[in-house]
């Protein structure tokens, strides 16, 4: 079909096999024990970008970390997706931190930025679109465009935070239990991840029209 070449996602074959040996050979119960249950610590909330896989940059093991990514690390409350797994993750999971992290050279942001009309994918940034309009009078001062993306993608995880504590499944957690919602930035130029101390302890400056019962 590609011609005579080998397809290329056969590799993908050929590494899951040396993969399934390198952990056999130091545990040969390893399958058996991580296929028993889940029990992670952590909700991510990330982009899809393909430079930001979580559990290789935060060095974690298989099991800590639940994942929930798309085009820009959004939580958008009409996304049945991430509400899905927002729930899934504090009601039955019970995580103790959710992330949010960006990460600059966000390319859903950089689009957001733009007068561009890509299609289906508008309906998901104007999200972003919006933040950008609400910060306007921030943005505006920064000349360098680069450096402008920067600071709406660290806005943009923010945002995102407080788009979480807006959630009936937060607020309702909180209530309960001590629930962490963090909201970080990944720079690909340096591997380093920022936290921007969005939230501390619990206190979030949301309006009260947004506390449910
Ligand atoms: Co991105």
């Amino acid at each position: 079909m590609f011609g005579n070449q080998e397809p290329e996602y056969k590799q993908l074959f050929i590494n899951n096999e040396e993969w399934i040996q390198e952990k056999l050979a130091k545990d040969p119960n390893y399958f058996v024990k991580h296929a028993e249950s889940q029990s992670p610590e952590f909700l991510w909330i990330g982009c899809s970008d393909s430079r930001v896989p979580p559990q290789e940059i935060c060095k974690t093991k298989k099991g800590m970390i639940f994942e929930q990514r798309n085009i820009a690390n959004m939580v958008v409350h009409t996304d049945l997706n991430v509400m899905s797994v927002l729930q899934y993750a504090v009601e039955v999971l019970k995580v103790k931190h959710i992330i949010v992290c960006g990460h600059y050279g966000c390319g859903g942001v950089l689009a957001a930025m733009t007068k561009n009309n890509h299609g289906l994918v508008n309906k998901w940034l104007l999200n972003i679109k919006d933040i950008y309009v609400n910060h306007k009078a921030e943005l505006s001062q920064i000349e360098d465009l680069s450096l402008r993306a920067d600071r709406l993608v660290e806005l943009n995880v923010i945002e995102q935070v407080y788009n979480l504590t807006k959630t009936s499944i937060v607020q309702k957690a909180w209530k309960e239990r001590h629930l962490n919602i963090h909201g970080w930035v990944y720079d690909m130029k340096t591997g380093r991840i920022k936290d921007l101390d969005v939230l501390k302890d619990e206190i979030t400056d949301i309006d009260e029209i947004y506390w449910y019962k």
